[in-house]
């Protein structure tokens, strides 16, 4: 067994139909996944043992695998058959019926060579893990975050393994104590700079008592909460608009807030070292983020199967 600056979780996960240990799970070193990041992945958040808003993930999986050209190795069904396994061997394991998990399902195995080759088949990985959602203390005071320049590639809306362009981004934030980066890209429609999405999150602003998010593109990742919010937003009676988000907005903004599974809604509060909002409300957490984290935690026990 090599030596790892980590220990290595002993969870069951699930790869190419065996279930085992995760410290014991090997690919070969000639997975397209290794050599080339040759995959794509879903996060699905997991709540009292239920998959939360499953169907959704399972469409943007499709998307992933079309746009790539991997063939889905599962059914819908036969995804949730092997979700729920694993879901409930993790429970069994830790004890923890709020879970984060994970898929990914990779070209396959085949010699070193750039295009597609034809008729592999997928390596399919899956583990789940305690889900830690954020702490009170960040739900009180909020998250800093900073702010920059898009480098990454033209398909955000692909959720692929080749990941290194969101590791360097979030570097950016762990450099500075701040908890994502917010990317900027040139819109080139006259705009300026407008916001793309955070590293590894969906950003939004509140302006005039509206909440703005990002609408879809090949820079975006469709974040499943962008459909949620917007639907949570019609549940509490907010406008909800998706536009572009001009970077000077989010200087302007009564509320900047950031989506992801894991991080499910937050509120930033600095941003570039500066507080975000107005009066009383200036670096705190605002009333459009309490009311959709209030519906978020409705939707948890509504929507998860
Ligand atoms: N990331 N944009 C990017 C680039 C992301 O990586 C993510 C999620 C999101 C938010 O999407 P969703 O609401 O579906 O989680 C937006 C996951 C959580 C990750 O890579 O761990």
């Amino acid at each position: 067994m090599p030596m790892t600056a980590h220990a290595l979780p002993d969870a069951p996960c699930h790869l190419d139909g065996r279930w085992l240990p995760l410290n014991q799970a090997q690919v070969s070193v000639l997975d397209r996944g290794f050599l080339f990041g040759d995959g794509v992945y879903e996060v699905i958040p997991v709540y009292g043992g239920r998959l939360f808003r499953f169907d959704e993930h399972m469409g943007r999986l499709a998307h992933s695998l079309d746009a790539v050209r991997i063939p889905n190795p599962h059914s819908r069904d036969g995804w949730l058959a092997l979700l729920r396994e694993l879901v409930a061997r993790e429970l069994a394991h830790s004890g923890q019926g709020d879970q984060l998990a994970y898929l990914q399902v990779t070209r396959g195995v085949a010699p070193r060579s750039h295009p597609m080759p034809p008729g592999l088949t997928p390596t399919v990985f899956a583990m789940s893990q305690p889900h830690q959602p954020p702490g009170a203390d960040q739900r009180r005071e909020g998250v800093a975050c900073v702010t920059a320049r898009d480098f990454r590639w033209e398909r955000g809306d692909i959720k692929t393994t080749s990941l290194l362009g969101g590791v360097m981004a979030r570097q950016i934030a762990a450099d500075h104590g701040a908890a994502e980066t917010i990317l900027l890209r040139d819109s080139g429609h006259g705009h300026g700079l407008t916001v793309t999405e955070g590293s590894s999150s969906n950003v939004w602003a509140v302006l005039d008592g509206a909440l703005i998010g990002v609408p879809p593109s090949h820079h975006t990742l469709a974040g499943i909460r962008i459909e949620l919010l917007r639907e949570l937003c019609e549940e509490e009676g907010i406008a909800c608009h998706l536009r572009p988000i001009a970077e000077s907005e989010l200087t302007i903004a009564d509320e900047i807030l950031i989506s992801s599974a894991g991080r499910e809604v937050l509120p930033v509060t600095r941003l570039d070292g500066e507080p975000v909002g107005h009066g009383a409300l200036r670096g705190k957490p605002g009333p459009v983020y309490a009311r959709l984290h209030a519906a978020y935690e409705r939707a948890k026990l509504e929507q998860s199967i």
